[in-house]
């Protein structure tokens, strides 16, 4: 059977199946990541483009990686040394880059609804890296599969999202993806940084976190983004940090055996002390390690690759 999407731009639009059999076909990519050769001809031949037009350590070189590890050419692109500067559109970027025969676009764009837009105009897969407040859909699944590593399921868990859910895609399409798997999520933060009608996504509000965490198996923690913070949200981040930053004193009320999460970049100290971020609880590589396999099976899925979660490549 094959993935039926031709693009994976959000996963407010899959199914739970859909989202579960993406993360079987992850299962089967983890371990080549484990060999010393870490390489396989899933995609030998085929050209993939990294469009990014907003700054990315672990996103870009994660899909690089993964693109690499699949045999795939692979071009980078950097908004800031393109084409783009002198005021070329997107589209125009896209097309261009397009008619040099290449095989799936990766697109991380300020602009929510970049990636779809971009799905529109072009023939070729279209993969979103995040599009402004909007969905970073690879960074859910790889949250969702490493979340099933560790507990060994989704279903059922209590899952705390906190901090600026307000501009965090990375809020948005966890809430999308752990809802359909079963759990219940809950978004925390100051009334100011939680979106109107995130209750209709799928998710409770709570605006005490002393209050959510002891009942949390899973809390991830979000980065103030400050980029996209225009006005002023709250007073200061040392106050930010007292009601809101997870820290080792806070973690007494958690579970004995909570999963602790960042999608990174941490801002330390403010949303989360080293001491947790590094501790006992953190499975924070882990989703980077998890990221990979991830996405090198949205990569072979989106190339026509067969679902499974038995085939060796
Ligand atoms: C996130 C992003 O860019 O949306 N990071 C990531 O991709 N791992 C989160 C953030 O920037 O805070």
């Amino acid at each position: 059977m094959r993935f039926e999407r031709r693009n994976l731009l959000g996963l407010e639009e899959l199914e739970r199946g859909e989202i579960e059999s993406i993360l079987d076909t992850a299962e089967s990519f983890v371990e080549i990541s484990e060999r010393p050769l870490k390489k396989v001809p899933v995609l030998r031949g085929m050209t993939v483009v990294n469009l990014f037009f907003e700054p990315s350590t672990r996103t870009r070189i994660s899909f690089e990686i993964a693109e690499k590890r699949l045999s795939a050419d692979t071009v980078n692109f950097a908004a800031t040394t393109s084409s783009a500067v002198k005021g070329e559109s997107l589209k125009d970027t896209a097309r261009n880059i397009e008619s040099m025969g290449i095989d799936m676009l990766v697109i991380r764009h300020s602009a929510p609804g970049a990636a779809a837009y971009l799905a529109g105009v072009l023939d070729c897969p279209v993969i979103n890296a995040g599009d402004g407040a909007h969905e970073h859909p690879t960074q859910a699944l790889l949250d969702l599969f490493t979340v099933r590593r560790r507990r060994g399921r989704i279903d059922g868990l209590n899952v705390l999202i906190v901090g600026d859910i307000l501009h965090s895609r990375v809020a948005r399409s966890n809430v999308f993806g752990f809802s359909k798997l079963g759990a219940a999520v809950t978004v925390c933060g100051p009334p100011t940084l939680i979106p109107p009608g995130i209750e209709d996504l799928g998710a409770k509000v709570s605006f005490d976190l002393l209050e959510a965490l002891p009942e949390a198996d899973v809390v991830m923690v979000l980065r103030i983004q400050r980029e996209r913070l225009g006005d002023c949200f709250f007073p200061t981040l040392r106050e930010y940090s007292d009601l809101f930053g997870l820290d080792e004193k806070k973690m007494e009320l958690a579970k004995s055996d909570v999963t602790v999460m960042h999608p990174g970049p941490i801002n330390r100290g403010v949303e989360m002390t080293p001491g947790v971020a590094d501790g006992p609880y953190s499975v924070i590589l882990g989703q980077v390690k998890y990221g990979l396999a991830v996405r090198m099976a949205v990569l072979y899925l989106l190339s026509g690759g067969e679902l499974s979660s038995e085939d060796t490549y």
